[in-house]
């Protein structure tokens, strides 16, 4: 779907304006996720998540069907994976595998909490005729790996190894760019930067992204990939406004990231704001509740 609205071409000729977005347009996506009929927080395994502090369950269904609406509305197509019992976190659905096309790469969680859920999704997969190869080091899906275009960015430092590095992309058969997050808040990939446009259509690849979650190094391989990134502060990244979803015009993300909004209206994309904080207690939001399966 190509969207064309005048406010958003880019001014011509001689009536200068002080707005240069590049024009964008929405891609159709599909989306993976998971109902939360099993999310609790029961244990702590990042330092968003306090088991004394309880979860409204019937406020998170709500809030979960809501963004399920938000994409429909836009034209996606979201499917839908049944939570196995006893797993709290397997509404968090982007860390389930990496799928592109009809490959994935499953994942194999850091911690054992979250151990059964990978071949759960593994198997829901398979019966979709995607051909699933199962890691064999720590991997946690999209939460440390995201697809654009011409490379993967993938995060490594809490959650999925180095060595998933190297495995997924030969798996995926893509550049993969490795990237070190030494922030604990900021634990997945996913949390620290946000993918506004993948630049498989006609704009170029475009992110968000905190610096300070990132290792000197990393820092400095981001500005070098992405010289026009969008940049945020740690308060609006603890907002978890970059976990948002794009899908190159239209940026869902939570509605506390005020501050983020406004700049990417600037930058030419709609945001659209969803009611999502009851997942916060477990540290996610947009992006962790859903997985894309790329095209
Ligand atoms: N409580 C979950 C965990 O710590 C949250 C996962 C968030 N997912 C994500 N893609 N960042 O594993």
């Amino acid at each position: 779907m190509t969207v064309l609205d005048p406010h958003r071409t880019r001014p011509t000729g001689r009536h200068p304006s002080p707005v240069l977005a590049p024009l964008r347009s929405a891609r159709t996506r599909g989306y993976v996720m998971c109902r939360p009929t099993e999310f609790s927080v029961e244990y702590a395994i990042n330092p968003w998540m306090d088991p004394s502090r309880p979860v409204d369950r019937s406020r998170a269904m709500r809030q979960w069907e809501g963004l399920v609406e938000t994409y429909r509305s836009l034209g996606h197509v979201v499917e839908v994976v049944d939570p196995l019992p006893g797993q709290p976190d397997m509404v968090f659905a982007a860390n389930g595998a990496l799928v592109v096309g009809d490959v994935a790469y499953g994942s194999q969680f850091r911690f054992p909490e979250r151990a059964a859920e990978a071949a759960a999704v593994a198997t829901w997969l398979r019966d979709r005729g995607v051909d699933v190869t199962p890691a064999s080091h720590p991997a946690e899906g999209e939460g440390d790996f995201l697809v654009l275009g011409h490379v993967v960015l993938a995060g490594t430092g809490f959650r999925t190894s180095l060595a998933a590095h190297v495995e997924a992309a030969t798996v995926i058969d893509r550049p993969f760019v490795t990237l070190e997050l030494v922030d604990p808040a900021f634990y997945h990939l996913d949390v620290a930067l946000g993918v506004l446009d993948d630049g498989r259509g006609a704009a170029a690849a475009d992110i968000a992204y905190y610096p300070g979650a990132f290792s000197a190094h990393s820092r400095r391989t981001l500005r070098e990939l992405f010289p026009d990134a969008l940049l945020v502060s740690r308060d609006e990244a603890l907002t978890f406004g970059l976990n948002l979803v794009s899908d190159g015009l239209h940026v869902v993300l939570p509605q506390e990231a005020t501050a983020l909004a406004a700049r990417l209206r600037q930058r030419g994309y709609d945001p659209v704001t969803v009611e999502l904080d009851e997942f916060r207690k477990s540290g996610g939001s947009v992006k962790c509740c859903t997985m894309e399966h790329h095209a």
